[in-house]
């Protein structure tokens, strides 16, 4: 595995690549989730390319930049273990410059659910993966589908821009009791992991209750409100693929999201249906 730390590296390590490249971009902390988007690239490309970029723009003020998990050796290991070919691993220095032009998430689906808890936050992200996309250059870039609005965001960056990449969704990967793996996890006590199983119990019962005929938004959102109780909610929301609120769920077009506070670690959920 090249480990690459500048643009220049990044150049040159990919200048001797032929055939297809698969990226996978994330934060580092790798867990099970990571691997999995990274065996996926492994498995439909002749190269595989992974960075590991803590992107200080896509938090903000007050947000948990600095103790962010980070893990370089493990992280290394996991890469190198997975069959990844080349690992992008920048500083701030080489990814940001001073007055930049930046990318502006749309003023509808940027600024609701998480835009709405986190605004600006897609500005960064959509930014970062911007540069990430135009540095790396791949034939295919992986994303998942637990951030299912950042998925969403960066699948309509790449059709307005008319960007050279195919987006690839990934499911959601969870523990054995359904907690949807997270770098944030680290974060919970073992009374607040049994806690957090609420989020995957709530999203869960909206499935049985869609599968049972209840479609109706507003019934299926109290269900789950009971279950989420006496979680600090942020927003439990039915919206399409385009991230428009639904009055009904329709089957093949529904995502049903959750976001809540489990002591001071906030965690995100959802369901495709
Ligand atoms: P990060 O949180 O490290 O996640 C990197 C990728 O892993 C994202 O596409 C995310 O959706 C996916 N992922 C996380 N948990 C997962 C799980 N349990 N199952 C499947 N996939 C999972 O998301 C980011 O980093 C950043 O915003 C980034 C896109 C890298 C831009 O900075």
């Amino acid at each position: 595995m090249i480990i690459a730390r500048s643009a220049q590296e990044l150049r040159e390590a990919l200048g001797t690549r032929i055939g297809s490249v698969g990226f996978v971009p994330t934060m580092g902390a790798l867990h099970i989730g990571h691997k999995t988007l990274i065996e996926h690239a492994r498995r439909e490309n002749e190269t595989v390319v992974v960075s590991i970029f803590v992107n200080p723009t896509q938090f903000l003020p007050g947000e948990d930049l600095s103790k962010y998990p980070r893990r370089e050796e493990a992280d290394f290991k996991i890469c190198e273990l997975s069959g990844v070919d080349l690992l992008f691993y920048p500083d701030v220095g080489t990814m940001y410059g001073r007055d930049e032009v930046r990318i502006t998430a749309p003023d509808v689906r940027g600024y609701i659910l998480e835009g709405s808890s986190r605004p600006g936050h897609f500005d960064g992200v959509l930014t970062v993966v911007m540069k990430l996309l135009n540095m790396v250059r791949p034939t295919r870039a992986y994303f998942g589908k637990k951030d299912a609005q950042q998925l969403a965001l960066i699948a309509q960056m790449v059709d307005n821009l008319f960007m050279n990449v195919v987006i690839v969704p990934i499911d959601t990967v969870r523990e054995k009791d359904g907690l949807a793996l997270s770098s944030r996890n680290i974060y919970l006590s073992p009374s607040e992991r049994q806690e957090a199983l609420k989020l995957s119990a709530s999203l869960k019962a909206a499935t049985k209750m869609v599968m049972q005929g209840s479609v109706d938004a507003g019934v299926i959102q109290n269900a789950m409100m009971n279950i989420l109780d006496p979680l600090n909610v942020e927003y439990v929301a039915i919206v399409n693929r385009r991230f428009e609120a639904m009055t009904h769920v329709i089957l093949g077009d529904t995502i049903v999201l959750v976001a809540a506070r489990v002591g001071t670690t906030r965690l995100i959920d959802n369901v495709w249906m």
